[in-house]
């Protein structure tokens, strides 16, 4: 049995910005998915713990699932609309299917196998849920059949099946779940990604940044990049500038520990995450509330509910706001491992 795992990813900065070749910095967060996997001749059987739910489908349905998922992505790219794929995927719950139906394909494998999943990354929440799922479905079933790919094999991969679920996405998040720790991650003028850890740079542990689930988002990540995408340039362009300067700024502040700057900078995104219409009055109230104690907080990935990651020195006085806010906040480590073969318990 061969076990992986891959990390759910927090943005401290540059969501949104991201997918319009603005950096990013993105933390691979101590909260994974692991997936166990067996070899099965000819079907997929899978048991999702996290959704309680069980499938089985043979091998070819799944391939079969995922190309008609590609050409419908393909046409949704001509006519910059995924909304037919997006219900594909959704209403249909294919994403697991489409994701298994992509990696065998892409890896010549005509197999089955018995997969377990579950893990501790909340669903649809800007933790990263699918791109973890897809990075560790990709880890555990290629080294299942002895495919050995690099990690910016799994990456692409795990890109191909993002785009299932999200149509156009920059492609950070499963880089955060692959490559792990905590990155730099942007896009070339021709997509290409640019990805480089910033271990060295900021080598200290990543105190005071608590995270708290405010809501469950009420569009899909896809759907929201889509609406942004929507917006008149006049109204995109300028805060997609505005939050890509800003992480460029933040990388020097971090790097520097001036956290009076890093609160100024993830406010200022926060203000510019807002206007583009990603905002939430449940998030507006616990927002302005840890604002006020001199705090800092924005949410995260794809906005709209979700997570919301906070910053204060004093970091009782940030959870209590939050507490009294009706909320829980939790911390997590920031800049955890990427994606890993799980060795076997003695
Ligand atoms: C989603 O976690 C982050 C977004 O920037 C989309 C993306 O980068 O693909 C909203």
């Amino acid at each position: 049995m061969i076990k992986a795992s891959a990390p759910g990813k927090v943005h401290l900065i540059g969501e949104h910005s991201v997918v319009y070749g603005e950096p990013a910095i993105i933390a691979a967060i101590g909260k994974r998915i692991w997936v166990e996997a067996e070899k099965h001749p000819t079907k997929i059987v899978i048991r999702d713990r996290i959704l309680s739910v069980k499938a089985e489908w043979m091998v070819n349905e799944c391939i079969d699932v995922a190309m008609q998922a590609k050409a419908m992505w393909m046409h949704g790219f001509d006519e910059e609309n995924f909304s037919k794929l997006f219900r594909f995927i959704k209403e249909g719950r294919n994403f697991k299917k489409v994701a298994i139906g992509l990696i065998l394909h892409r890896l010549n494998i005509n197999e089955g196998a018995n997969l377990n999943v579950y893990g501790d990354v909340p669903n649809g929440s800007g933790l990263g849920s699918s791109s973890a799922l897809a990075v560790a479905l990709t880890k555990a079933i290629s080294e299942l059949y002895e495919k050995e790919l690099t990690n910016d094999e799994i990456n692409k991969i795990g890109l191909d099946i993002e785009k299932m679920m999200h149509g156009t996405p920059s492609g950070g998040d499963n880089s955060a779940s692959t490559f792990g720790g905590l990155i730099w991650f942007q896009k070339d003028e021709r997509g290409r990604p640019r990805i480089e850890s910033l271990k060295q740079e900021i080598p200290f542990e990543l105190e005071n940044f608590v995270l708290t689930y405010i809501k469950k988002p009420a569009n899909s990540t896809g759907e929201l990049v889509s609406m942004v995408r929507n917006l008149d340039p006049t109204i995109r362009e300028p805060r997609v500038k505005a939050i890509g300067q800003a992480a460029i700024d933040m990388r020097k502040a971090l790097r520097e520990k001036d956290f009076a700057r890093v609160k100024q900078l993830i406010n200022l995104t926060w203000s510019n995450l807002s206007e583009l219409g990603l905002s939430i009055p449940e998030a507006d109230v616990v927002i302005k509330k840890i604002g006020d104690i001199g705090g800092a907080a924005k949410l995260c990935g794809a906005c709209g509910g979700g997570i919301m990651l906070a910053y204060h020195e004093d970091k009782k006085a940030l959870k209590k706001v939050i507490r009294d806010a009706g909320y829980s906040p939790f911390e997590t480590e920031l800049g955890a491992e990427g994606a890993r073969i799980e060795k076997p318990q003695v």
